[in-house]
């Protein structure tokens, strides 16, 4: 048997790459001996910094994924700097709280773009890379809990996310027989800008730790392991997952 968590010589683009999960992703990728190319609308200064500490090498891309313009943009220069894109992890992703009575289309709409539409047209632009050498390639969506659970106060980002864990399985059925794996991780609750209303807010935060098996908040450095995993030779066989990295949240 043999198997390999190794990905020297791969190149990877992660969105939303200059903090939180993002940046933990990039690094783990690096460490694992990927190219980065970091793709945001933010600074990626400091995670350019610990890509190269680990020996990486690293391109970063502005782009805001609220449309669809940049993506062109985005496959073109990695392909232009890398040669090839080997790895995409769709991580970039925003979330708006308010109750469902009260939710605007525009904390609907902006939600959606960033956490599904971009995503979707993202994977395809850069799966028709993979597809055209037939080399293939591994997709990996950041899913949410929120796949799996209703969550309050944040409909558009319970259904952007639900609806990722869908198209995850669509994309993998379409492409797997063509060398593409495409595959979710489903994050619980760590700390992150993200949760920074929920941590701020006494209530929430002790029911949210109290229900974790693991008996505390994830570290974004937790998620590095499954995203290696998943961008690896070891899961050429995994197809249209959704892995849990949650402390045991759902386990509950
Ligand atoms: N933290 C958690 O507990 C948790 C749990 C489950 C899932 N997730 C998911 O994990 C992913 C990363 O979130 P995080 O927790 O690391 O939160 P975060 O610190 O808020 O990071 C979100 C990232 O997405 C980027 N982004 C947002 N809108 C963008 C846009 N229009 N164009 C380009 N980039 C954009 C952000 O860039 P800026 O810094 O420039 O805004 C940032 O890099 C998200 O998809 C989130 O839904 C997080």
């Amino acid at each position: 048997m043999t198997f390999s968590f190794d990905l020297t010589g791969k190149t990877a683009i992660v969105t939303g790459a200059n903090t939180g999960l993002g940046q933990a992703i990039a690094v783990a990728l690096a460490q694992a001996g990927a190219s980065i190319v970091a793709v945001g609308r933010s600074s990626m200064d400091e995670t350019e910094r610990l890509c190269r500490d680990a020996g990486a090498k690293f391109h970063s891309v502005q782009a805001d994924l609220s449309s669809l313009e940049p993506i062109e943009h985005i496959v073109a220069e990695a392909t232009a700097v890398s040669g090839r894109i080997d790895i995409l992890v769709n991580n970039a992703g925003i979330i708006r709280r308010a109750d469902a009575i009260a939710f605007t289309e525009k904390d609907w709409d902006d939600v959606m773009n960033v956490n599904l539409k971009s995503t979707f047209f993202l994977s395809q632009a850069v799966a028709r890379t993979m597809l055209a050498d037939e080399r293939g390639g591994k997709i990996i969506n950041i899913a949410s809990l929120l796949s799996f659970q209703g969550g309050i106060r944040i409909p558009s980002y319970t259904a952007s996310k639900s609806g990722l864990a869908g198209l995850t399985r669509l994309l993998a059925c379409e492409w797997a027989a063509k060398g593409i794996n495409v595959n979710a991780i489903a994050p619980g609750y760590f700390v992150t800008n993200n949760t920074e209303a929920l941590r701020n807010d006494p209530n929430r935060s002790s029911e949210i730790l109290g229900r974790i098996p693991a008996g505390r908040w994830g570290d974004p450095t937790d998620l590095g392991g499954a995203a290696v995993f998943l961008a690896s030779p070891a899961a050429n066989y995994i197809h249209g997952i959704v892995l849990p990295v949650d402390g045991g949240w759902l386990a509950r």
